[in-house]
């Protein structure tokens, strides 16, 4: 048991949240979750990043102040993640006070510590990715990430000596091996770094909309000097030093994998020269994509749209949340892995669906509960100790520890899936409603009753609300998130003599 501090990125503004934020924020929410049920002390945040050039040319296109522009985007975030049952413990908007003042305070010990200074900022900068370029990266003279043009800047600026920190950041690396993980997003890092650091222009005189440079009125901060700041806000950097210090060693960034370079290189060196420790921990994730950019006909339908206008960016959660309901569109994100690109489409969403949960999940509650109706009156007994399930339930418990823990969502989910299984297994085998009653029916029900209670238990971070049901269903008081791990996932747990409910199904099949 100890703390355990976990970050979405902050998302910017400028657009409505899309299901490939959904696939992070839902990713991070059941990593928490899961936390929070191993007993550890949770503080899981997420937020809007408000500031900077593409956020204020989105609020002059819709004729409207960055602020108000801001407050509005910011409000389609929180109602997204209040409909995908999201348990954060801190939303923040970079637009707060309480993040200026540790902007603020952050950035001037950096210049109080020496590593800051003013020069002339020539270069290449897409809007979009409010990043810079190289000659050498562009790609057909256009913006890698985009495709679309760069612009040439040029500005009197302060820029963060970078360059002075490539043996720190290597020293880093090597003492810290498991900081930035996969192994493979590490070795991208160490590429970076090792390719050579130059310094970063970090403040604006163009812009209004940012973050005041507290020494130097004409200046306001670049957009991500400011953002990658908002993990200490949000734990009270310079104003709580012992909150700070109780949840900073603590962190894990969850990130997707093109902001890689400000999280990874950038942020580490920021709080070096700042004097604190870099981020322990973070975990970089790939992108969803929609199979060669093409959806199937029903997505397409109920988008409304052609399908060359459609991107997955173009998604909102609520589209798949009102077709599917939240914890079966929770299920299916968390069941991509999280690691390389992975292909995201309609089909795969109802396949998925039908097979796992439907019938897998759903049929296993459905069987039980019919059968304890038929030949029990309705009241569970309680589980046989030496039941093969005991046995399953224990592997099963462990490797979905070990998973969750090792940040794969997907893996801890897939070794639960094995124990609906076996249990659906027993069932087919020792074929129940065909018992007479007595001590043998007992132990098979029983038992079959008890993996329904483990699993919703393991699947509560995943499907809160199903969970919940399930265990209403099987008669037990509470909340499964109520229970700890793994000591309350262990065999034996269902006490019998409880009213078993069959309900309508948890998960009616789908059609397409
Ligand atoms: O980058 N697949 O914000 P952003 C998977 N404000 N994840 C995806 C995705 C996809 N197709 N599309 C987006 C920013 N994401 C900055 C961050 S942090 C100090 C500042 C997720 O609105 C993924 O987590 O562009 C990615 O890193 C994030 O959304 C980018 O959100
Ligand atoms: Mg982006």
């Amino acid at each position: 048991m100890g703390r355990f501090f976990l970050t979405t990125p902050i998302y910017y503004v400028n657009d409505a949240p899309h299901v490939g934020h959904a696939y992070t924020t839902v990713n991070a929410d059941a990593l928490a979750r899961w936390h929070r049920l191993a007993g550890d002390e949770v503080f899981f945040m997420t937020g809007t990043d408000e500031h900077g050039a593409k956020v204020a040319e989105s609020a002059a296109e819709h004729g409207t102040e960055p602020k108000s522009w801001a407050d509005r985007t910011a409000a389609r975030f929180e109602a997204a993640w209040r409909g995908l049952d999201i348990s954060y413990d801190d939303f923040i908007r970079t637009s707060e006070p309480r993040h200026y003042r540790a902007v603020q305070t952050f950035l001037q010990r950096v210049y109080d510590n020496g590593y800051i200074e003013k020069g002339l900022y020539q270069g290449l900068y897409c809007v979009r990715c409010e990043d810079y370029y190289t000659e050498e990266e562009l790609v057909d003279g256009n913006c890698p990430n985009h495709g679309t043009p760069v612009s040439f800047m040029e500005e009197e600026n302060y820029f963060f000596k970078l360059d002075q920190f490539t043996d720190r950041l290597l020293a880093w690396y090597e003492t810290e091996p498991e900081a930035v993980r996969p192994a493979s997003k590490r070795n991208e890092a160490l590429g970076f770094i090792r390719g050579g650091l130059r310094p970063i222009s970090i403040t604006r005189t163009s812009l209004r909309w940012g973050v005041p440079v507290p020494w130097d009125d004409g200046h306001v901060f670049y957009v991500w000097y400011d953002a990658l700041i908002n993990y200490l806000t949000a734990i009270g950097y310079g104003t709580d030093d012992e909150r700070c210090a109780a949840w900073w060693p603590n962190v894990h960034h969850l990130i997707g994998k093109e902001i890689l370079r400000f999280h990874c290189v950038w942020w580490p060196a920021m709080c070096m020269a700042a004097g604190i420790d870099p981020p322990a921990n973070i975990f970089v994730h790939g992108w969803l994509l929609f199979g060669g950019e093409k959806l199937s006909k029903t997505m397409l339908q109920r988008l409304r749209r052609s399908a060359e206008e459609v991107k997955l960016t173009d998604v909102a959660p609520d589209v798949l949340t009102d077709d599917f309901g939240v914890d079966p569109i929770r299920y299916h994100l968390l069941r991509v892995p999280l690691g390389n690109d992975s292909d995201f489409s309609y089909d795969s969403i109802v396949a998925r669906y039908n097979a796992d949960l439907a019938n897998n999940l759903g049929n296993l509650a459905a069987r039980v509960a019919t059968v304890v109706g038929s030949k029990c009156g309705g009241t569970g007994p309680a589980p046989d100790p030496a039941s093969p399930l005991a046995a399953v339930a224990a592997e099963t418990v462990a490797e979905a520890t070990a998973a969750w823990e090792g940040f794969a969502p997907h893996e801890a989910l897939a070794a639960t899936w094995r124990l609906i299984g076996a249990a659906n297994a027993l069932l087919e085998s020792t074929e129940p409603w065909k018992m007479s009653p007595g001590p043998e029916l007992d132990g098979v029900l029983g038992s079959a009753l008890e993996v329904l209670r483990i699993v919703a238990v393991l699947v509560s971070p995943a499907m809160p609300a199903s969970a919940r049901e399930l265990w209403r269903r099987i008669g037990l008081p509470g909340a499964p998130e109520d229970l700890g791990v793994p000591d309350d996932a262990a065999w034996g747990g269902y006490p019998g003599g409880l009213p078993v409910e069959k309900g309508d199904p948890l998960f009616p099949r789908r059609r397409g």
